[in-house]
C-alpha cells in the first residue's frame, strides 16, 4: 500500500522533473540567443578594434598629421561631393579583411561612434553592395583625393568617377 502510494507520487513528480529540466534548457537557450545577439551587436566596435583601431586608435584619435583623426573629419567628408565614396577607397578600408557586409558596418560604426556631431542628419548608412562596388577603386594617392575633396564646392568629381 506504501509502496504504491510512493509509485503514484513518483509518477506524478516524474512528469515535473521533465518539465523543470525543459524550462532550464529553455533558459540555457534564451541566454545564448541573447548574447549571440549582443555579440552580433558589438561585432562592428570588435572589427574596429582588429582592423583599424591599430592605427588610429581605440578612440578614433588618431596620431596626426601621420595617421588622420576619426573624429567628426569623417562625418564631414561624407556629406561633401565625392566624400561618401572616398571614405570607401582609402587604402586602409577598401583592403582592409572584411567582407562588404563586415567593412559597410564598420564604416557606420565609425561615422556615428565618432562623428556624431559632425554627420548630416539624412545621412544613409552604408550598405554591403555599395561597399563592394566602390571599395574595388583603391585610391593611389588618398592625400591628393582628400584635398580635391577638400578645395571646395568648384570640385566635381562626379565627372571624374566615370559617371556613376
Ligand atoms: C596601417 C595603419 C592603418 C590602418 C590599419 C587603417 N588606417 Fe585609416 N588611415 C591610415 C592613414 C595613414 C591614413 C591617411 C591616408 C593614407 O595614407 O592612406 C588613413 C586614412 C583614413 C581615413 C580618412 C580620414 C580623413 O580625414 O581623410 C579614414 C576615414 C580611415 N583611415 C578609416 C579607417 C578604418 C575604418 C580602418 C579600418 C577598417 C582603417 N582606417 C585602418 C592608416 C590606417
Amino acid at each position: 500500500m506504501r509502496d504504491d502510494r510512493l509509485a503514484k507520487a513518483l509518477e506524478t513528480v516524474a512528469p515535473c522533473r521533465y518539465f523543470w529540466l525543459f524550462g532550464a534548457a529553455c533558459c540555457v537557450t534564451a541566454t545564448l540567443i541573447v548574447s549571440a545577439a549582443t555579440a552580433r551587436a558589438e561585432e562592428p566596435r570588435t572589427a574596429y578594434w582588429l582592423h583599424c583601431a591599430g592605427c588610429h586608435l581605440l578612440d578614433g584619435r588618431g596620431a596626426p598629421p601621420e595617421v588622420p583623426t576619426l573624429i567628426d573629419t569623417p562625418g564631414r567628408i561624407a556629406a561633401l561631393p565625392g566624400g561618401r565614396q572616398y571614405l570607401m577607397q582609402i587604402p586602409g578600408v577598401a583592403l582592409a579583411g572584411l567582407d562588404n557586409e563586415r567593412l559597410a558596418a564598420v564604416l557606420n560604426f565609425m561615422l556615428e561612434e565618432f562623428s556624431a556631431n559632425s554627420l548630416a542628419q539624412d545621412f544613409q548608412p552604408y550598405s554591403a553592395s555599395e561597399v563592394g562596388e566602390h571599395r574595388l577603386q583603391v585610391l593611389q594617392d588618398p592625400l591628393k583625393r582628400r584635398a580635391e575633396i577638400f578645395a571646395g564646392p568648384g570640385f566635381e568629381p562626379e565627372s571624374q568617377a566615370g559617371g556613376h
